[in-house]
């Protein structure tokens, strides 16, 4: 299998793994993993609350994950669902805003996948760049930007 190849089986194992670990209330597991720039693989699950608008997202988990070990840019994302309803898996507005937030040049790339009984379903595999998928996002001045990223 090709490096990058074998990149993406690896993450989409990764974000299979800890769907199972996802705390679901009202929803469906999610899990996540991503690439982050120190070359290590970080995980995250969805986590819901009865709480609206409290809970996470497996894809900001995941990231919050690579920051949390010193990250402040993610390379590639992979996202997996297990759900009957669901079909196509799609990481959320917020979580597309956020990932560009961690994208360098806007080239984060997206692996969205299904899952069956346990198993990544390779005919729903798709990858996206970031910009492909949130063309018109919210932008920072660069100058502040900058700055954090110096700090
Ligand atoms: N969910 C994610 O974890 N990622 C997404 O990008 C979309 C939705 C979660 C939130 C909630 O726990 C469940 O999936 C159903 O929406």
């Amino acid at each position: 299998m090709p490096k990058q190849e074998g990149m993406e089986h690896e993450l989409l194992q990764a974000a299979l793994k800890v769907m199972d670990n996802a705390f679901v209330l009202w929803g469906f597991k999610v899990g996540a993993a991503v690439l982050a720039e120190d070359g290590e693989i970080y995980e995250g699950c969805n986590v819901e609350s009865w709480i609206s608008g409290l809970g996470i997202c497996a894809e900001r988990n995941a990231i919050n994950h690579a920051v949390l070990h010193g990250n402040k840019k993610i390379e590639i994302v992979a996202v997996v669902i297990e759900d009957k309803n669901v079909e196509k898996t799609r990481p959320c507005g917020v979580c597309l805003q956020y990932i560009k937030d961690f994208s360098e040049n806007n080239n984060t790339k997206v692996i969205m996948a299904k899952a069956k009984a346990g198993k990544i379903l390779s005919e729903s595999i798709e990858t996206k760049a970031i910009e492909e998928l949130l063309p018109y996002s919210y932008e920072m001045k660069q100058r502040a930007l900058d700055s954090f990223m110096q700090s």
